[in-house]
């Protein structure tokens, strides 16, 4: 059901039960006040009536029954004088014999009393007023019909009716108005969602009120901003690699044509294998890095326990031609402890880095890779004495595809993106990747892991 009709249910309901109590409460003191009103004019006659009726009081029963009967027609009721034991003495309708034992509620009293009853004959009024005289105690008992006021309270009560039903139909129309007034703002904010489509991403709703609904389209705004933000990065990132890709491809097809013009000549020949093989290598790399790259959103980390020791001896294998090669000398100072990540992804992490490090330093120079716990986390640093970055190009480096544009010189097989997918996993593992750098002096890049996080050895997240 719509919350709209939800809410309207609710307030009706609530509107009912509230009318309901009121008409309980504001009946019910109604009529004790009428009847209070009645009960005083019963007593204020009954007492008036009280002396001259008692003459003949325990004396005779027969002279009192006159004198009931008299006072019985002027009041238009009922009279019976009781004795002490509260038994028939005398009757104004002279039906009851002396010594009849009545079943009344009203007998169980001692104080003067006004009772209201319906019976048989129906709305009955039961006052009973007790008396003292020398010769003897004795009850008045005064039994009239209280039609008028049964009239009274059945106007009264049909007159509330009509107006809480009344009232109850102005709340119904009321609570579907505040109902209605209520939800409005979830109608506008669907029918602005369903203008939502793959081509057309935007959210546009003005909303006044400072409320939750407020606050729900500021998320959603926010929400739609994210998702165009992601999309056009998407579309960057796949029109950046396919531009990538398309280079060595250019450059493939033009060794192969020219391949057959260079047969005679072997030297040349050699040449153009070779450079058709370092445009493959180069290719496959990059193709690998994008796979990876795709891949890194939503991967589910399988953590582990890794010792500074297996870092070293990871990287020692790995770059030790490499260092040979470029005449750089690697040096290792890690503090032996252990944490915890997933193998694979830390050491491509670490590997893109000490590549950087040692593929960006002319001959000569030193590599130095080091790893300090402190308080909260390890940081790895891996440290060059190499061409460093310069300013404008720093705020860069982390985006993907791009270089600085003396890179190339220093490593042509460079794709630019190895420092992204090396940011990514140590968000990924909740840490940072920092850079420290001074153009033409060195480069320091930091790679920050947090140690209460990794106790889990698996953990599944995705970013
Ligand atoms: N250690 C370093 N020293 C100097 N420049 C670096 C270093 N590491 C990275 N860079 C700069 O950052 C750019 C991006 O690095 P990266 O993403 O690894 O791509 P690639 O190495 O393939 O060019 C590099 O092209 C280079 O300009
Ligand atoms: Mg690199």
């Amino acid at each position: 059901m719509k919350i709209q009709y939800q809410l309207w249910l609710i307030l009706s309901a609530l509107f009912l039960i509230l009318s309901l109590g009121i008409y309980a409460v504001v009946g019910s003191a109604y009529q004790e006040r009428l009847q209070s009103g009645y009960e005083q004019i019963a007593v204020t006659q009954g007492l008036a009536i009280l002396d001259e009726l008692t003459k003949a009081y325990p004396a005779s029963p027969k002279r009192s029954s006159g004198y009931l009967q008299k006072y019985g027609r002027q009041l238009q009721c009922r009279l019976i004088l009781l004795n002490a034991e509260k038994k028939v003495f005398a009757d104004s309708f002279n039906e009851l014999a002396t010594n009849t034992a009545l079943n009344l509620a009203v007998l169980r009293e001692e104080r003067q009393v006004s009772y209201f009853l319906q019976t048989s004959f129906g709305y009955l009024q039961y006052t009973l007023l007790p008396f003292t005289k020398a010769e003897g105690q004795g009850y008045l008992l005064m039994i009239q019909p209280a039609a008028s006021l049964e009239a009274q309270l059945h106007a009264f009560r049909l007159w509330m009716l009509q107006a809480i039903l009344l009232s109850l139909l102005l709340c119904f129309l009321l609570s579907y108005a505040v109902s209605a007034w209520l939800t409005e703002p979830i109608r506008k904010i669907i029918a602005a969602l369903k203008q939502i489509t793959p081509h057309r991403r935007s959210f546009t709703l003005t909303y006044r009120r400072r409320d939750e609904i407020k606050e729900l389209i500021v998320a959603i705004k926010k929400m739609v901003a994210e998702l165009n933000f992601y999309d056009e990065n998407q579309k960057r990132f796949l029109s950046m690699s396919s531009h990538e890709l398309k280079t060595p491809l250019a450059t493939m097809q033009l060794i192969l044509e020219n391949l057959p013009y260079v047969r005679q000549d072997e030297e040349k020949f050699q040449e153009f294998t070779a450079d058709l093989s370092f445009q493959i290598k180069k290719m496959k790399q990059m193709v690998e890095q994008l796979l990876l790259m795709t891949k890194i959103h939503g991967i589910t980390l399988q953590k582990q326990a890794l010792s500074a020791q297996e870092v070293q001896e990871h990287l020692w294998q790995s770059f030790q031609h490499l260092a040979e090669e470029k005449q750089v000398s690697l040096k290792f100072a890690l503090e032996q402890t252990t944490f915890y990540a997933d193998k694979l992804l830390f050491f491509q992490a670490l590997d893109n880095l000490v590549a950087n490090a040692i593929r960006y330093s002319p001959p000569g120079k030193q590599v130095k890779i080091m790893l300090k716990t402190t308080g909260n986390f390890h940081l790895f640093s891996i440290c060059d004495q190499g061409i460093g970055i310069a300013e404008k190009d720093l705020p860069h480096i982390f985006t993907p595809f791009y270089r600085a544009d003396d890179a190339t010189a220093w490593n042509q097989e460079g794709s630019g993106l190895g420092l992204s997918i090396a940011k990514q996993i140590a968000e990924l593992h909740q840490g940072k990747l920092t850079v420290d750098t001074v153009w033409q002096k060195g480069t320091c890049f930091h790679l920050q892991l947090p140690r209460e996080s990794n106790k889990n050895v698996t953990l599944n997240q995705s970013s």
